[in-house]
């Protein structure tokens, strides 16, 4: 753990420069608006170790694929989030000499993220010899115009008078950290360069993405000079004399557009046009509308919580993350698990958007966010069908556990060929809209088509063990990558027999709801009543391991119970992490779990399972968790929460909630973990508050952790905007908009007015 920020409700704040943590400190105060983002790197050249990191939604590489051996059905090429044109580069000298925070004394910083208005600012009081100057920056990525960036930045002489230089550039001349083989990406296409006006535009050497950067840069009374760099650079320079305590200050207006939007050639028209209309708006009310954006943001989704401030900026943090990573206009995009802070995990999709994200947007923002996040899986239905086919032979669809354009671009066989649930958490997001929202539209018009293929596919990988009657789902990894090649993970053999259950359940709401659209699906997707009746026959034969020596226990998969029974509380903690202390092959043997995998199916399924079920199995599999993914806390959060371990399910959201302000897996330089985020979202609502739906309606089973003294919470359900206040003694629920309409807390209907608020008593009691 390594506290670099001070503890405050809105504000993340470095006090004081740490050349050793500023990668860190990079990843933390990364801004984006969903279309682009940036990690909070310094405007000006800095010769110290930094990761100077852009990225622009949706623009990846196809980079040449690195494996030890090759296998069959491995893809090609590793797909990768782009590092791309550098925006807000500046380079500054005084009297000659280049500003650098590496070369100069720093006297004073402050680097701070307020995460209220979604603006970076830097203030800093340099030395160098004799000179020292003042240096304050503000810079945002436009929530309300996304494809606009603005920055300020403003040089003041000391003690001297001095020369201010400032050249403000474009620099497409980028590359990335994480390249395999050290290439770069792209190519010039076009650039140009007059007097306070500069565009560049590059293309990736493959997929053709291509991307304009255009700026208009103004240093008030300052002469400007054209710097005509390179095809990929190009900038301008300003002079200017400063007097003793007189600021120069730059104003930089970028726009950035990209073929995913654009015509190509439209993109410079558009660049152009986009920036001068943000330049002559100017900064201030450019920057006014963009803070009014996010406090209506914070208006819809914030949580409050009183009597203990850091777990106050925790979940705030977490919140604004999710905001700045996906803003969910565009169904071709997806939520990376870095989001715009870095590059690992290559900026690709995986199963976390359907098993975690989806529940915070489906509950903070309008549900046209949530079915774009579904609507991306469907657009990528054909590559998903490619993809089961490449599987050697399995018929339907398989989804990718990492992609970008829906092929698979991950290849490790254990989880590219075995990891194989993640195709049960796309079908089960389908679910998750249609039971929060109430809107059964997307089942006709795109999920049914999307379900059936899932279904085919499980179809076809169970496999029939006659002299037992019953299914089997042999050779797959389950959630918990520490276990590879098992045979019948509890987890993967119960949420496929429920897709297969949940398509004929949709199939049946289609016949009597939209028959005729149900003809014409039957008809396109070739599907017969034997098909369904075959479904039907492996849902019910599906077969489940248990043990005896385990009575109650879902076994985890076959064998689990011949590994060494010792739990994470016997070890000695110097082999923690296991991940970086034990061989792999000692990992797969023991019985330590990385993640949440039977507990995810509890959480997924909720209604089947009793306390009791959830109580014994949660007593069985926490004590061999190590929780070594970030996705792993909060659902035992959850579950711990919904039995009435009030302590343990604390403790574990503590785990996760400030996660990357504590930087506890010391991996937080790479970017932060956006999955995790929502884990902590996930565990307050979901835990804390036992936000459920079922059958239409809203319940919550509240309680408060120890040591706050009430939270708050604001949600969206089906036109309702609803505040949930947690307190001691009672829960207020207020609605702000929406008709009365009831819910259910503690087991208890309670009416809530229009417009209005009711108070109802706090249980504890579970
Ligand atoms: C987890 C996966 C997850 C991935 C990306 C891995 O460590 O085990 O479940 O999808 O990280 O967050």
């Amino acid at each position: 753990m390594k506290r670099l920020f001070e503890v405050n409700e809105w504000k993340i704040t470095e006090l004081g420069f740490n050349p050793e943590d500023n990668r860190l400190a990079e990843s933390m105060t990364s801004i984006g608006n969903g279309h682009m983002g940036m990690r909070g790197t310094f405007e000006e050249e800095y010769t110290g170790d930094t990761h100077q990191g852009m990225y622009v939604a949706g623009v990846y590489y196809p980079d040449k694929t690195r494996v030890g051996w090759w296998k069959n059905g491995y893809p090609e090429y590793f797909a990768k989030v782009l590092n791309a044109v550098n925006i807000m580069g500046l380079k500054v000298s005084v009297n000659g000499k280049a500003v650098d925070l590496n070369t100069w004394e720093v006297v004073d910083f402050k680097r701070e993220l307020d995460m209220q208005h979604g603006v970076l600012t830097r203030a800093m009081l340099l030395k160098h010899g004799e000179e020292e100057i003042k240096v304050e920056s503000k810079r945002f990525f436009s929530i309300v115009d996304k494809e606009i960036a603005a920055l300020q930045y403003t040089v003041t002489p000391v003690n001297l008078e001095a020369e201010i230089v400032i050249e403000s550039y474009l620099d497409a001349d980028v590359e990335n950290e994480d390249s395999n083989y050290d290439e770069k990406f792209w190519l010039p296409v076009e650039h140009g360069i007059e007097e306070r006006f500069g565009y560049v535009t590059s293309k990736t050497k493959k997929l053709d993405w291509h991307v304009t950067a255009a700026m208009i840069t103004d240093v008030e009374g300052a002469r400007c000079e054209v710097v005509d760099g390179n095809t990929q650079y190009v900038a301008n320079r300003f002079t200017k004399q400063a007097a003793v305590g007189e600021g120069v200050t730059v104003e930089k207006f970028v726009a950035l557009v990209t073929n995913r939007d654009h015509e190509i050639d439209a993109l410079l028209e558009q660049a152009m046009k986009r920036v001068h209309v943000a330049f002559e708006s100017g900064f201030e009310p450019l920057l006014a509308t963009h803070e009014a954006a996010w406090l209506h943001h914070w208006e819809e989704a914030d949580v409050k919580i009183e009597g203990d401030v850091e777990a106050q900026q925790g979940i705030r943090f977490n919140i604004f993350h999710m905001f700045q990573t996906y803003t969910g206009e565009d169904s071709r995009l997806n939520i990376g698990p870095k989001g715009f802070t870095g590059e690992k995990y290559g900026g690709a999709t995986y199963w976390d958007t359907e098993a975690y994200c989806l529940n915070f947007y489906l509950a903070t923002s309008k549900p046209e966010v949530a079915w774009n996040l579904l609507k991306y899986r469907h657009n990528q239905l054909p590559q998903a069908k490619e993809n089961a086919d490449k599987n050697v032979g399995m018929k339907g669809a398989l989804y990718p556990m990492v992609t970008m354009n829906g092929e698979e671009c991950h290849n490790e066989w254990e989880i590219t060929h075995e990891e194989i649930h993640r195709n049960g958490a796309i079908a089960h997001a389908i679910y998750n809209y249609t039971n929060y929202t109430g809107d059964t539209s997307y089942l006709g018009q795109y999920g049914f088509e999307v379900l059936v293929e899932i279904a085919r596919y499980w179809a076809s990988r169970v496999n029939y063990v006659p002299h037992k009657d019953v299914y089997m789902i042999l050779g797959v990894t389950g959630p918990n990558e520490y276990e590879n090649n098992v045979n019948n993970n509890w987890y993967t053999n119960l949420i496929a027999a429920w897709c297969l259950e949940y398509t004929q359940t949709v199939h049946r709401h289609l016949a009597q709801e939209e028959p005729e659209r149900l003809q014409e699906l039957m008809h396109q997707l070739a599907l017969t009543d034997e098909e369904l009746a075959k479904w039907a026959d492996i849902d019910a034969k599906m077969y489940y391991p248990k043990d005896e020596a385990a009575p109650g226990i879902f076994m985890q998969q076959d064998g689990f119970m011949d590994k060494e029974q010792i739990l994470v509380a016997e070890l000695d903690p110097k082999h923690l992490p296991l991940n970086q202390n034990w061989s792999w092959d000692r990992i797969l043997r023991s019985v330590f779990i990385k993640q949440a995998d039977v507990l995810q199916g509890l959480y997924f399924l909720t209604d089947r399972f009793s306390l009791e079920e959830k109580k014994a199995n949660f007593d069985f599999y926490e004590p061999r968790t190590v929780h070594e993914s970030s996705l792993s806390p909060c659902i035992y959060s959850i579950i711990a929460a919904e039995v009435g371990y009030e302590e343990k399910a604390v403790e574990l959201y503590q785990r996760s909630a400030r996660l990357d302000l504590d930087n506890y897996n010391n991996d937080t330089e790479d970017g932060l973990h956006i999955t995790s985020m929502v884990g902590s979202w996930m565990s307050i609502v979901h835990g804390f508050a036992g936000l459920r739906v079922a059958n239409d309606t809203l319940s919550f089973k509240p309680m408060l952790p120890k040591g706050w003294t009430s939270y708050t919470f604001r949600m969206q359900w089906r036109g309702h905007h609803i505040h949930i206040h947690v307190q001691p003694n009672a829960v207020e629920i207020a609605q702000t908009e929406g008709e009365a309409f009831s819910l259910n807390v503690h087991g208890t209907t309670v009416e809530v007015p229009a417009s209005g608020q009711i108070t109802v008593p706090a249980s504890m009691t579970v």
